[in-house]
């Protein structure tokens, strides 16, 4: 079986490869990146002579360059984890995120139509059911919470989803759809709130809190979402949506001050700095579906998971060092420098 994997040089797009090479190593890969800045080559570096890896530069808004590689590896599941997918950069500009999240999905399923697969699937996120309010630990996202987006990233997301269903619908597609909670773990890049925490404290730099640190969020670790991806394209059922989460809720600030005593730093780095436009307060998935149908339930505890992600970023210097140089100082300036 061909497998084609976009925005597989990303964070959970790599973990996920690894994934699918360790425990089905009968599949072939074909990784499709555009390496866009969150893209990394040196993430793939020890797999790029896998026998059954194939690592393909491409814009999956490409049309030509997408359909002619179909025709060439005619690909039995397409896994779409290609997107923007920094919230705040969707505040900064959010033309690149309707491009890439809306109408790469649309090229690739009008190519998954065009050569016939057997199932496509789309990694989507929490993020489209808004937010819920910090007073009511009572309420979680199912599966039918209504589609109600508060960032241009998450609109996005949620126009790829309904695009998604529609022609699941009209066109008969074969599609799934996942929407997961925040993931955490290695290769994550360091403009998100883990590794940025983490990177800062060990330079010993300002740990820009947002607003009051009081926001939530549902944190799963990678390797779990990717087990929830294998068991949805393998097993879940043609026209579902199964939401995957942590049932980890934990505050941003708490996060920040457990990396801060882990490092052995002081928490006067901790700078509390102007909110996010349009915050989301609260996200937190019910898994009960997924775990009903499919038998899935998260294995890493946030305890276990986060030293382990720590301890990663203390171990994989060359990773990162190369990346938080040249354009994310730019970013970071951009981002961080009036707040
Ligand atoms: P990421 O930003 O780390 O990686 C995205 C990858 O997509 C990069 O390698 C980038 O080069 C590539 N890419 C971007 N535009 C492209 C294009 N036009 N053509 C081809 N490749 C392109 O993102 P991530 O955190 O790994 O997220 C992966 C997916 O999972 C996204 O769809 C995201 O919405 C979703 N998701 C993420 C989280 C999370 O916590 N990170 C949670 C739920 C869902
Ligand atoms: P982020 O990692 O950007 O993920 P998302 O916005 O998709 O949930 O942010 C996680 C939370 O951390 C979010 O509530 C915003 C907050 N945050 C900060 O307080 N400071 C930061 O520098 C960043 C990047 C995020």
């Amino acid at each position: 079986m061909t497998m084609i994997v976009t925005g597989g040089a990303g964070f959970i797009g790599s973990n996920f490869i690894f994934y699918q090479l360790k425990t089905h190593p009968e599949d072939r890969i074909v990784c499709v990146d555009k390496l866009t800045y969150a893209g990394n080559l040196s993430t793939l570096a020890p797999i790029m002579e896998h026998p059954k890896f194939r690592f393909v530069r491409l814009d999956i808004c490409d049309r030509e360059g997408v359909y002619a590689l179909f025709e060439e590896e005619k690909p039995d599941i397409v896994v779409n984890f290609a997107a923007e997918s920094h919230v705040d950069r969707s505040i900064e500009d959010p033309s690149v995120f309707l491009q890439t999240n809306v109408i790469g999905t649309s090229v690739l399923m009008d190519a998954c139509r065009k050569y016939g697969i057997v199932r496509y699937h789309q990694v989507s996120t929490d993020e489209v059911y808004g937010d819920l309010p910090l007073d009511r630990p009572d309420l979680f996202f199912t599966e039918t919470t209504p589609i109600h987006t508060s960032s241009p990233y998450s609109s996005s997301k949620a126009g790829a989803d309904l695009l998604v269903q529609s022609y699941c619908r009209t066109f008969g597609l074969p599609a799934t759809i996942s929407r997961c909670s925040n993931n955490y773990g290695p290769y994550h890049f360091p403009e998100k709130l883990i590794p940025l925490m983490i990177i800062n404290c060990l330079h010993d730099k300002p740990l820009p809190v947002y607003g009051e640190g009081l926001n939530v969020r549902d944190w799963l670790y990678v390797e779990d979402h990717c087990k929830a991806i294998d068991l949805v394209i393998r097993k879940g059922r043609v026209g579902e949506v199964y939401n995957i989460g942590g049932h980890n809720e934990m505050r941003n600030i708490d996060i920040v001050k457990l990396i801060v005593h882990t490092l052995g730093k002081s928490e006067d780095l901790i700078t509390y700095v102007t909110d996010r436009k349009g915050h989301d307060l609260r996200y937190a998935i019910d898994p009960t579906k997924i775990h009903d149908e499919l038998g899935w339930l998260p294995e890493t505890k946030f305890a276990d998971g986060i030293q382990k992600t720590i301890q990663w970023y203390l171990e994989h210097r060359d990773w990162w060092e190369p990346i938080i140089s040249g354009a994310y100082m730019g970013y970071y300036e951009r981002m961080y420098g009036n707040r």
